[in-house]
């Protein structure tokens, strides 16, 4: 038999026909389903995988007091500051000791407390006019210069601003015991 002038196929060939169409109907599924699948693993595996490559973020700018507290400052005053750093999801809340220098022009420096040769917590003495550190006996003037002792480097500055009349500072680690100052991320 003829239909629209070709013959008719046989039913062996309408069933070849039909699993052709379901197997690629089946195949396009299967696609699809895969395509979705990998749409949404994207966001869960960066989120998952995120501490792996993220870096451990920097502080924020952390307040010291006002400029005006340190006006008359005729030796390092000693603060605390609390900052906020994030590693991966974690978000850790520090406290660390700053020394506030004011240079004969005025100019305020912040130093941070942390030894630069193994990190233990360096302290002015007011008797010696020097900071000293109680581990290894590194001793440093008022600006922070490395006077004597195992330290290989001058007491680290750490980044400042002044904003709303306070003098704010964002602290920062470094490496001990390099002759040069090297930011920790
Ligand atoms: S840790 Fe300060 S001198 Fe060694």
């Amino acid at each position: 038999m003829l239909e629209n002038g070709q013959p008719l196929a046989s039913s062996q060939e309408k069933d070849v026909i039909v699993i052709n169409r379901r197997s690629f109907l089946g195949a396009l599924l299967g696609i699809g389903t895969a395509a979705m699948g990998a749409l949404l693993a994207v966001p869960v595996l960066r989120y998952v995988l995120y501490p792996l490559y993220a870096k451990a973020s920097g502080t924020e700018w952390s307040d010291v007091g006002a400029v005006s507290d340190f006006a008359a400052a005729l030796v390092p005053v000693r603060k605390t500051v609390t900052f906020a750093q994030r590693d991966g999801w974690r978000e850790v809340v520090s406290t660390q000791s700053v020394y506030v220098h004011r240079s004969e022009s005025g100019d305020l420096r912040v130093l941070s407390a942390i030894c630069p040769h193994l990190g233990c917590s360096v302290s002015w003495q007011q008797g010696q006019s020097e900071f000293v550190c109680p581990c290894h006996g590194g001793r440093f003037q008022a600006n922070g210069t490395h006077v004597s002792g195992p330290p290989p480097r001058g007491m680290d500055a750490l980044p400042t601003r002044i904003a709303d009349g306070k003098l704010q500072v964002r602290f920062e680690y470094f490496r001990s015991n390099v002759p040069n100052k090297e930011k920790l991320s």
